[in-house]
C-alpha cells in the first residue's frame, strides 16, 4: 500500500489521524504503518464505530427456556457411536484447534498449547490435543485434518512447536495453521488508538475471528476438498476434551444438525459458563454475566436447577454452515482496557484507567443462525478441566489431578491396580479408552 492509497482508505473511515506523524518516521515504521492500514476495512471500522455509539446490543434473556438436551445412553448411545464411527471411516471430519487467545489469567510466556501439563512427561497441551486426533484417525484407518488458528503474537512460536516434535507424529501434510484476525483499539469517540507514533494498537480479534480466518486462510476451501462434513471445535486449554468423539459427531449428524454443543451440568448456581438457552424456534448462548439471580437459582419441580447446562465450548459444526456464516458480519463486543497511547506532542503514555476499547467477536454468536441446533449432555470429570489460572480452580493443579483420576478410572476398569501414590499418565495415541488398554496391554514401569 502506498501513502496516498493509505490516506484515502483513512479518510474514507474518519481516521486520517492515524497518519499525523507520518513526517517524522523513518523508512520502517513507514512501512510496519502502510502493512498495518493495509489491514483495515472499512466496513469494520464503521461497525466498530457504530457499535461504540449505539453500545453493545445484548438481547432481552428473560424469556430464555432451557433448550432440550439430549443424555445419551444404552441403544441411543450405541446408534450415536455408529453413527460418528460411520462418518470417521468414511474421513468427514476435521479437529478444529482455536489457539490464539493470550492466556493472560494463566501469566504464561507463550503460545498456551506449549504449556506443559503431562504429569510425569512435562508434555505440553498441544501434545495430548495432536497424539488423541492420531490415535482417533489410526482406529478409524482414515485421517482427520487438524486447522489450529493461532494469533500474530503466537503464531512463529506454535509452528514451532509442532516442528521441534515432529508434529507429534501426525503427517505434517495434515494440520493447518492459519491466524486470526487483529482489529485496532478505539477510543469512546470512535478514533483509532495509536500506542506509538508509527503504530496503531491492535489485539486478537476474539474466538469467532475465527470464521473470517478460516475463509481468508483457505482452510474452509480446504476443508471442502477433503469432504469434510463436520468439524470438531474445541479450546486450548482442556486437555481432557475428547476430540472427535464418535457419540458427539454422530448424535450431530443424526439430527441433521447445523450446530451441537455439548453441555454440562453446572456446579453450582452461580458458575461462570455460558448457558444456551431457547428462544422460540432459535437459541442463543446467554452469558453469565447476563443472567439474572433468578434464573441462576431457578429450580424445576424435581429441584434441579432449571438452567443446569453450560457450554464449556466443545462443538461440532456443519461445514457447509461455518461457510455461510463466514461471509457474515458477526456482532462486536467491547472491552474497556488501559491501552498505552500518544499525547499530543508524540510522546507515549501509559493511562492508570481504561482509556479505550477492544472488540472481540465470540464463536457462540453464530448458534441463533443455525437452522438447527443439538445439545448433547456430557460428564464435566470426563472431559472437562481447563487451564484458566495459576492457581486455585482450573489451573494446572486441578487439571493434572483431574486427568490422572480419568487415567486411573479406565486402568481400574481394566482390572489394572495402581499405587495411588505414583502419578499415572498415558499417551493418547497408545490409548484413548479402557478398550485400548484392555486390547494393548499395559507396562507399568518406574520412571
Ligand atoms: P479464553 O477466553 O480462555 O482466553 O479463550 P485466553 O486468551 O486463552 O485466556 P485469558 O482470558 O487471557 O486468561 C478460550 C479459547 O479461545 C481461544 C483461546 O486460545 C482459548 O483456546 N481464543 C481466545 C482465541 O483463539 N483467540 C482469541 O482472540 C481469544
Amino acid at each position: 500500500m502506498t501513502y496516498e492509497e493509505a490516506t484515502k482508505l483513512l479518510a474514507k473511515c474518519g481516521q486520517a489521524h492515524v497518519l499525523a506523524y507520518w513526517k517524522r518516521l523513518g523508512k520502517k515504521d513507514r512501512d510496519s504503518l502502510l502493512a498495518q492500514i493495509a489491514t483495515i476495512e472499512p466496513k469494520n471500522i464503521a461497525q466498530c464505530v457504530k457499535t461504540l455509539r449505539d453500545g453493545a446490543q445484548v438481547p432481552d434473556s428473560s424469556k430464555g427456556k432451557a433448550p432440550k438436551v439430549a443424555v445419551l445412553k444404552g441403544k441411543a448411545l450405541k446408534a450415536a457411536v455408529e453413527a460418528g464411527e460411520k462418518e470417521l471411516r468414511a474421513g468427514r471430519v476435521a479437529a478444529l484447534l482455536v489457539a490464539g487467545g493470550q492466556g493472560s489469567r494463566l501469566g504464561y510466556d507463550g503460545p498456551k498449547g506449549c504449556y506443559e501439563i503431562g504429569p510425569i512427561t512435562n508434555a505440553p497441551l498441544f501434545y495430548f490435543h495432536a497424539r488423541k486426533i492420531l490415535a482417533r484417525s489410526l482406529r478409524y484407518g482414515r485421517s482427520i485434518p487438524f486447522y489450529i488458528m493461532t494469533s500474530e503474537a503466537n503464531d512463529a512460536a506454535t509452528k514451532a512447536c509442532f516442528e521441534a516434535n515432529g508434529y507429534f507424529g501426525l503427517p505434517k501434510e495434515d494440520v493447518f495453521f492459519f491466524t486470526q484476525g487483529m482489529w485496532p483499539g478505539m477510543t469512546k469517540d470512535g478514533r483509532i488508538i495509536l500506542d506509538r507514533p508509527g503504530h496503531i494498537f491492535m489485539s486478537p480479534d476474539g474466538h469467532g475471528g475465527l470464521l473470517a480466518a478460516l475463509k481468508r486462510s483457505g482452510a474452509l476451501a480446504d476443508m471442502k476438498k477433503r469432504g469434510v462434513k463436520s468439524v470438531f471445535f474445541f479450546q486450548v486449554d482442556n486437555p481432557l476434551v475428547e476430540i472427535a468423539d464418535p457419540a458427539f459427531i454422530g448424535y450431530h449428524v443424526a439430527e441433521g444438525s447445523e450446530y451441537s454443543l455439548k453441555l454440562c451440568a453446572k456446579r453450582d448456581p452461580y458458575e461462570k459458563v455460558g448457558m444456551p438457552m431457547r428462544f422460540g424456534d432459535t437459541h442463543r448462548m446467554v452469558e453469565y454475566t447476563e443472567m439474572t439471580k433468578e434464573q441462576c437459582e431457578r429450580r424445576d419441580k424435581n429441584g434441579r436447577l432449571y438452567f443446569l447446562y453450560g457450554s464449556p465450548a466443545i462443538h461440532v459444526f456443519d461445514r457447509a454452515f461455518l461457510e455461510a456464516e463466514a461471509s457474515k458480519a458477526m456482532p462486536l463486543h467491547l472491552a474497556f482496557k488501559k491501552i498505552p497511547c500518544v499525547d499530543a506532542k508524540g510522546a507515549v503514555v501509559k493511562p492508570s484507567e481504561p482509556n479505550g476499547y477492544k472488540f472481540e467477536k465470540f464463536i457462540f454468536d453464530i448458534l441463533p443462525n443455525a437452522k438447527k441446533a443439538a445439545f448433547l449432555a456430557f460428564d464435566q470429570a470426563e472431559e472437562f478441566s481447563p487451564v484458566k489460572n495459576a492457581e486455585g480452580t482450573d489451573s494446572p493443579a486441578t487439571c493434572k489431578a483431574d486427568m490422572q483420576a480419568k487415567w486411573r478410572r479406565w486402568l481400574a476398569a481394566a482390572g489394572v491396580t495402581v499405587d495411588p501414590a505414583l502419578p499415572v499418565e498415558i499417551d493418547p495415541a497408545y490409548a484413548l479408552d479402557t478398550a485400548d488398554i484392555l486390547k494393548n496391554g499395559v507396562c507399568l514401569g518406574a520412571d
